[in-house]
């Protein structure tokens, strides 16, 4: 097997009622079509059931069991879908083929749910619509066939400079498509080499090919840009946005584009951004490089998406002013209400980087009349890199539901990158992929739960992490109460789990540089990147009030004043706010050092039972799955051990001051 379908198993229910299906439908669409087939395919798995022919419309009325999926003007969304069933017979309706596939896609998920083991008994209805206009998956691929923070394997997009186009393209595209997914950018932000000629004659063909592919699941292709591009493929002498010539390039540049692939979504742009080249080099702001190139992509609906991970990289670890937690909203919140309509800013989740935890963003809550995106990241760059568990929904969970008190009501960040805030339709949730060519896709198998659930949830942010894991087990090993108990549980705890073994109460990195794996307390505290601790025998933490960086006012009040006073601030996010004591006394009654130590014993262990738990899984699930999941469940054990000992060791050293139960510390 080169690679399994994840949660697209469709695995046995019942072989009670293996009668032909009847699919009666009209329509002559790809979408369609690949509803169709995707009905085939469940059904055939699911019960044994095949499809001879595909009816009509009109036949519908007269039979007695089939399902119908027809296009109806009763339903407004455009990605919206109905659903009723009833002994037998089901409507599956909606206003765009894009939504009846949403709809194929509940019923065959709904089935092995509820483990309906006679779908002519089965009683169902649902009517719903996406929350967010756009639910994305960004690529870090590159052209080489590597993938930035990859940690499963090469891409299955590029081979040594090449687009690849193959089956296994479909296979990622069903999946995608079936949480709902509707747009992928294909490559690496950081837009080099080969990839700036991504847009040109050498690879539309190709794009075109798998655009095509992905429209027919209800997806857009977008494309990372380079914003050099009319110097580097152009031969012009600057990528100033405000020069005539450079924007003249980028009009001609869009109308090839589009020529050669008319589906095109836009362009995801890291300019400004950690070395890569932008407006700042021309005097120029963010506003007037991103309107520009929207300007030139504006005919053909393209939109543009323009990231906020701005900051200084070459700080000075001396200066304690400068803080790169401050670096988004200062750099975009003069900016509010200068973008063109089909600009979006993307926004990662914190001021920081993915961290294991960090405050939300304060720029959901400041920016007013801006289109925003949400910017997670399922790779777990610094969440143990899918090697360690770490299902990420609960996390995601609470970052949606975070009050950013912009106003008085629709306030929160999943309102605000949904449109409902401020009434806007270019906005949002994207995720940094997780996915390689490994096997399993995701290199860990169970970190496939987080490519599932960043789907599900972006499409509807009102479900539970649980209910969501819940569903990708039963979908992915079957339904079989030891399993789902299980791995249930180490889901559920797992995100916490990690936490607690790394690095405490919110202050973040204590990584190795560059790879970002593994325990380095001190790796990256004297360098140029703005991610410090602060830590010495005293004391621990980034001072951000008034009296230290600033970075509270960011927010709105009343989390400003909260985030500022060290007793309301939320404990677990403590130390990114504040420099405090090592005995400093929380409410649990415990010193910061010793929840430190407690913590990290606390998750050492857990990370140990997880391993003990999969081990009782042997024989239940299957047996490649088993050994692979088996082997970094062992290498999570050891390696949480790991960072038990250097984090616990470090402070030791600094402070000199024993456990208080006496747990040997080196
Ligand atoms: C992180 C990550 C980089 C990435 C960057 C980004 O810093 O380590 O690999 O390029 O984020 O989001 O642009």
């Amino acid at each position: 097997m080169e690679y399994t379908n994840c949660w697209l198993q469709y695995r046995r229910i019942s072989d009670k009622n293996i009668a032909e299906l009847e699919i009666y439908c009209d329509l002559d669409g790809k979408t369609a079509s690949c509803g169709i087939e995707e009905l085939k395919i469940g059904f055939q798995e699911l019960y044994g059931r095949v499809v001879k022919k595909v009816k009509q419309e009109t036949e519908f009325k007269n039979c007695e069991k089939g399902i119908l999926l027809k296009i109806t003007t009763d339903i407004s969304g455009k990605e919206e879908y109905c659903i009723q069933c009833e002994e037998g017979k089901c409507v599956i309706s909606a206003l765009t083929e894009t939504g009846i596939l949403y709809g194929v896609f509940s019923v065959l998920r709904n089935l092995q749910i509820q483990q309906v083991e006679d779908f002519n008994t089965w009683t169902y209805a649902e009517r719903k619509s996406p929350s967010n206009p756009l639910r994305m998956l960004n690529h870090w691929d590159n052209m080489d066939g590597s993938i930035e923070r990859g940690y499963s394997g090469e891409s299955f997009f590029f081979c040594k400079n090449e687009v690849l186009v193959n089956e296994r393209l479909k296979a990622y595209a069903r999946m995608i498509a079936s949480v709902g997914i509707n747009g992928v950018v294909l490559n690496n932000v950081n837009v080099k080499g080969a990839a700036t000629a991504l847009i040109s004659e050498r690879y539309y063909e190709k794009l075109q090919l798998i655009s095509e592919l992905f429209l027919s699941y209800g997806i857009k292709l977008f494309l990372s840009i380079n914003f050099a591009a009319p110097m580097e493929l152009g031969g012009l002498a600057v990528a100033d946005p405000c020069n005539e010539g450079v924007m003249q390039w980028w009009r001609k540049k869009a109308n090839e584009i589009w020529d050669n692939i008319p589906g095109l979504g836009g362009f995801l742009v890291k300019a400004d951004s950690e070395g890569r080249p932008g407006p700042f080099t021309y005097g120029r702001t963010h506003a007037d490089g991103a309107n520009m190139l929207a300007r030139a992509i504006a005919p053909y609906e393209g939109i543009v998406i323009w990231r906020c991970f701005v900051y200084n990289c070459q700080q000075n670890w001396r200066d304690t002013k400068t803080d790169r937690a401050r670096a988004g909203y200062d750099n975009f919140m003069p900016l509010d209400g200068m973008f063109e309509d089909n600009v979006i800013l993307q926004i990662k989740n914190g001021p920081m980087d993915f961290q294991v935890r960090e405050p939300v963003s304060p720029l959901f809550g400041a920016l007013k009349n801006t289109n925003m995106m949400l910017e997670l990241q399922i790779a777990q760059e610094y969440t143990g890199q899918q090697r360690h568990v770490c299902y990420l929904i609960p996390w995601f969970q609470q970052i949606l539901g975070f009050n950013t008190f912009c106003k008085s009501e629709h306030s929160k960040v999943s309102d605000i990158v949904s449109g409902r805030t401020y009434n806007q339709k270019n906005c949002g949730m994207a995720a940094v992929a997780n996915t390689g060519n490994d096997v399993n896709w995701t290199g860990h198998d169970l970190a496939a739960a987080n490519l599932y659930g960043f789907g599900r949830l972006a499409f509807d942010t009102e479900l539970n992490p649980e209910c969501i894991g819940t569903e990708w087990v039963l979908q992915t090993f079957g339904f079989h109460e030891k399993v789902k108990e299980t791995i249930l549980t180490i889901l559920m705890k797992s995100w916490l789990t990690y936490e607690k073994y790394t690095s405490p109460l919110g202050i973040g990195w204590m990584v190795k540089p560059n790879v970002h794996y593994g325990p380095d307390v001190d790796g990256y505290e004297y360098d140029r990147w703005g991610t410090y601790h602060r830590a010495d025998h005293k004391a621990i933490g980034v001072d951000r009030t008034e009296m230290g960086t600033g970075y509270c006012s960011q927010y709105n009040e009343p989390l400003a004043s909260i985030f500022a006073d060290r007793k309301r601030c939320p404990e677990e996010l403590l130390l990114f706010f504040h420099h405090v004591e090592y005995d400093y006394m929380l409410s649990t009654g415990k010193t910061v050092l010793q929840h430190i130590y407690d913590t990290h014993f606390e998750g050492a262990a857990e990370a140990a039972q997880f391993y003990e738990m999969w081990q009782k899984l042997k024989g239940l699930v299957d047996e490649d799955c088993y050994q692979r999941t088996l082997e970094r469940f062992h290498h999570q054990k050891e390696h949480a051990l790991e960072w038990r000992d250097v984090i616990n060791s470090y402070f030791y050293r600094k402070t000199g001051v024993d456990d208080k139960k006496g747990r040997l510390l080196y």
